[in-house]
């Protein structure tokens, strides 16, 4: 791995991406090998905001990988009572392996990871969602054995899965195109390093407001809530009628090609963002998308404290 930390899907490189999804090949098959990597080292999980799959399947990664998870709320920790990210990061990191994070602000999250000596993992910001996307991109592998070239449609809100996805697709060689209402389009600045890396690697990155259009041809079509965990309680009425037309249904799946399945990170909000029909369906690949996360958060786990140990050998 070329990076300390997983901050953002950006920050990695094509090959870094493709050993993590030979990593989480590896551990899905063998869930129990390494079962020593973490020598009952702790790691931190400090989640500001709720999760179901990150958690969970993070704390069942730390035990996979012989370590012992420790969960950080707010409240719990000095930080609540006014302690410095600087200083609480400094302290983490002489007692655990690893500091996992689930918060709302990306720039809080890089100040931690700057003063940590550990590697820290984005459990979810605002702006990304790194772990969502590196599982995107592995259960496609599984699905589409020549996944380069083809494309995905990510229709609905644009936010931090979007986002990391559409890097995460680069970073492949996949095509993405984003189907969002203008006053919901992704943030700039996140496809901005998506297009730069697409350009590097030949691949596609285009934003539309007609989803119909993004789905044509595509493999994949994704989406997710349209109110996001940071986004403003009192937005939901405007969000839910300009994104209505972007509900993933049957017909929309009709759209895209015979094969292309579809992919929601969840939680999902049935007759919202997608039809029960679809995300029950036969063309849904959700659950095993979610149950793709636990190997990948071991296979994050283990590229991240590797390359740590190895540094430690050599000396860093
Ligand atoms: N997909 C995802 O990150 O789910 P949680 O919010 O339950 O962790
Ligand atoms: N975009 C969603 C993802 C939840 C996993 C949120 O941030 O709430």
């Amino acid at each position: 791995m070329t990076v300390k930390d997983l901050l953002t899907t950006a920050d990695l490189t094509s090959a870094d991406l493709a050993e993590l999804i030979r990593l989480a090949v590896r551990y899905a098959a063998e869930p129990d090998r390494d079962s020593l990597l973490l020598h009952r080292d702790l790691v931190a999980l400090h989640f500001t905001k709720p999760s179901t799959r990150t958690r969970v399947s993070t704390e069942a990664a730390v035990l996979r990988l012989g370590g012992v998870p420790t969960l950080l709320t707010a409240q719990e920790l000095q930080l609540g009572r006014g302690e410095t990210i600087e200083d609480t990061a400094r302290v983490l990191s002489s007692y655990v392996a690893a500091i996992v994070i689930r918060t709302s602000s990306d720039e809080e999250l890089r100040r931690f990871a700057a003063a940590a000596t550990v590697p820290v993992v984005n459990a979810l910001t605002d702006g990304h969602h790194p772990l969502q996307s590196i599982t995107d991109l592995f259960t496609l592998r599984q699905v589409f054995a020549d996944l380069p070239g083809r494309r995905i449609a990510y229709v609905g809100a644009g936010n931090n899965v979007a986002v990391s996805l559409a890097q995460a697709a680069a970073l492949s060689g996949v095509d993405i195109v984003l189907a969002t209402p203008e006053r919901f389009a992704p943030d700039e600045e996140g496809l901005g390093a998506a297009r730069r890396i697409a350009a590097a690697t030949g691949a596609t990155v285009a934003r539309t407001t007609d989803p119909h259009e993004a789905v044509h041809g595509a493999s994949a079509v994704y989406t997710d809530v349209w109110l996001s965990m940071g986004d403003p309680a009192d937005e939901a009425r405007a969000r839910r009628a300009a994104l209505a037309p972007y509900r993933v249904d049957t017909d929309l799946m009709a759209k895209a090609l015979p094969e292309a399945v579809f992919l929601h990170c969840l939680p999902a909000h049935r007759g919202d963002e997608v039809t029960g029909e679809v995300i029950d369906g036969p063309r849904s690949v959700v659950f095993r998308q979610a149950a793709n996360r636990l190997p990948v958060a071991q296979a994050v786990l283990h590229a991240l404290l590797s390359d740590m140990l190895d540094g430690a050998e050599r000396g860093w």
